[in-house]
């Protein structure tokens, strides 16, 4: 199976789906760059209302993929995991996600950004960056703190502790948790379409409002974060922890 963002147009709607199943949609270089250009693409196109991220009705994805973070590991914010990241940041078309299964790493991060997100009630979202000699990324050790408060961000990011898409709705990371990954991938692609029936402009200020007031801290806390993640996989904690997974067989 080639590694694959699929994207597919509804009307004014671009879905990205995740479809690498064999690795789990683990996240390669090629996928990054691929929904980083679709996603510009998606925000300069002005036929298009919104943007639909999802992977299977089983698996969101299992992160990034761990062979690439160790035979190449991402340089400088220009890397392909950063150019998605800063893709999805600067998006300002509403972006949907549908959610089903592991979510792991960037796969829990990422929805941080989105503006909608629909959720299978038994997803598995797990952020286990120190466990893997990591550290956080995309914002999230300044996201997650302030809509959890510290004591609970500390059982997700110190502890990498795992979580339901159950619990993500009840928190605030997800919109809503629904009975299936089937329900969920089909409640997103129904709101995904409701937004042609809304005034683009309109949406998009309400967008810029919502998210400028943190934009700029967020953006320090970013690149910060970027910088100590590229040291991070360069140390013998991390190489030992991703080897581990590698070789776990
Ligand atoms: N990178 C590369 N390959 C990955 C991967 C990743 N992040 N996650 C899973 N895979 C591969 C596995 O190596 C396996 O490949 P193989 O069949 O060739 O051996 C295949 O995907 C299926 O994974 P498996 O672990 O057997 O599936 P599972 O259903 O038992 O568990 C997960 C699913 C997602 C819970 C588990 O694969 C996992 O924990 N993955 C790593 C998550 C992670 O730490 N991501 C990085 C965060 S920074």
């Amino acid at each position: 199976m080639t590694d694959a963002i699929l994207l597919q147009r509804e009307r004014g709607l671009l879905t990205l789906q995740l479809n690498r199943p064999d690795k789990k949609n683990a996240l390669t270089r090629a996928m990054y760059t691929q929904l980083a250009e679709a996603l510009e693409r998606a925000d300069a196109d002005a036929t298009l209302n919104a943007v639909l991220i999802q992977g299977s009705h089983e698996c969101f994805t299992a992160g990034n993929d761990i062979g690439d973070f160790l035979d190449q590991p991402p340089s400088d914010l220009d890397s392909p995991p950063f150019h998605f990241m800063q893709s999805l940041f600067n998006c300002r078309k509403p972006v949907v996600a549908a959610v089903a299964g592991p979510a792991i790493g960037i796969g829990t991060t990422l929805l941080l950004h989105c503006d909608l997100v629909y959720i299978s009630r038994d997803a598995r979202l797990r952020m286990p960056f120190v466990n893997l000699g990591l550290c956080p990324e995309f914002g999230s050790s300044l996201i997650l703190p302030r809509l959890l408060g510290h004591a609970k961000a500390a059982q997700l990011l110190l502890l990498g502790e795992a979580f339901s898409g159950e619990q993500a709705a009840a928190w605030g990371i997800a919109t809503e948790a629904l009975s299936s990954g089937d329900a969920a991938l089909a409640k997103a692609r129904e709101v995904a379409l409701r937004f042609e029936h809304l005034a683009l402009g309109a949406v998009q200020v309400t967008k810029q409002l919502m998210k400028s007031v943190d934009r700029e801290q967020l953006r320090q806390v970013i690149e910060e974060e970027g910088a100590l993640f590229t040291q991070r996989l360069r140390s013998p904690e991390a190489i030992a922890a991703l080897s581990g997974f590698i070789t776990r067989r």
